[in-house]
């Protein structure tokens, strides 16, 4: 086994998955000034390391994406935030890309910058403790959109990031994020992210990426959110997965779901039965931001000293999602 495919498996194998703790500084001060809470660098690591001191982190959280204050940041008690989430078996990751710009000659798009000096970015982050990376590339949908132009683009971008991190002895995580926004069906959903991960699996390959050594981190397949549609889980779970089955090369070990903004209990639900229905060898997991923190950002901001209180709820939610993982949650365990 490569050592590649090794810390991959440490971060998402066990029933465990992600943290995706790596809101850049602007995101981060909408979601704390959203539930009124001064946006400064100590509040944002005061909520963070209440997180990655939770008591569930141990069994649920394989690894944790950070953000560039973050890493460099150290806890009450000392340690090395990389440290401290090492010591917790955790293993710490970092998002390397420089966010999402308007794509030229295709203005409502956006491609993913970050290329230049990443190299030298990576080596840095690796004598920091990190062993894992993300990067996001983000297309919206509509009948003319994505366009060939944003998938072409984006997934090159996102297969020279994966040489660049595997080169420096790292696991990149793969993620085309096709957008919730919008009032397509389900059926789009699937059609077009589909096509946007085949197509990111064909400049990785031809990049010469260790396929062993990524972990993919894809959107569910969703009706648009202003489509008024709905459809059942099971019928989420069965398209999430016919479309992984369709684009996603076997060697690879397994996906990671963002939750896109669904709500805690969605996106617990939808992975659940993903596993029930799961007839593939990818394991299929959790990379979430909102639907792990938000209940106990929420409880946190009424009284930012109440630590055993919001780890209580973030033990709560990390256990699910684990749960979940493993295709083992049911709707009676949330009110225990
Ligand atoms: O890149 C997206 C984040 O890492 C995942 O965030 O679960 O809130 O969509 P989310």
């Amino acid at each position: 086994m490569s050592e590649l495919n090794n810390i991959a498996l440490k971060i998402i194998g066990n029933g465990k998955g992600i943290l995706a703790a790596d809101e850049s500084t602007g995101t981060m001060t909408k979601r704390l000034e959203g539930v009124h809470v001064k946006s400064s660098p100590e509040n944002r690591l005061l909520f963070r390391e209440t997180l990655f001191t939770s008591e569930r982190m141990n069994d649920c959280i394989g690894g944790v994406i950070l953000y560039d204050e973050t890493i460099k940041q150290s806890s009450k008690s000392g340690k090395k935030i990389p440290e401290l989430i090492s010591n917790l078996t955790s293993v710490p990751g970092i998002k390397v890309d420089t966010g999402a710009k308007t794509l030229a000659n295709s203005k409502e798009e956006k491609i993913t910058e970050g290329l230049d000096g990443l190299r030298e970015r990576l080596n840095e982050y690796y004598k920091l403790g990190a062993r894992f990376t993300k990067w996001r590339a983000v297309y919206i949908i509509s009948d003319k959109y994505p366009s060939k132009l944003a998938i072409q683009t984006n997934a090159q971008a996102l297969a020279r990031y994966s040489a660049l991190v595997q080169e420096c002895g790292m696991v990149p995580i793969v993620e085309p994020e096709v957008l919730m926004d919008g009032n397509h069906t389900a059926y789009d959903c699937y059609k077009k992210t589909t096509e946007v991960i085949k197509k990111c699996f064909d400049e990785l390959e031809l990049h010469k990426i260790d396929l062993k050594g990524v972990i993919l981190k894809p959107n569910m397949i969703l009706p648009g959110s202003s489509s008024g549609k709905k459809i059942t889980n099971e019928e989420i779970a069965k398209l999430t997965i016919k479309c992984l089955k369709e684009s996603v090369p076997s060697e690879v070990p397994g996906v990671a779901f963002l939750s896109g903004g669904q709500t805690e209990i969605e996106a617990t639900e939808n992975l659940n039965q993903i596993n029930i229905h799961n007839n593939t060898n990818f394991i299929m997991t959790y990379s979430y931001g909102r639907a792990l923190q938000q209940s106990a950002l929420k409880f946190w901001s009424k009284d930012i000293k109440n630590i055993k209180g919001t780890q209580e709820l973030f033990n709560h939610r990390a256990n699910m999602c684990s749960l979940a993982a493993q295709g083992k949650w049911s709707k009676e365990l949330e009110n225990k």
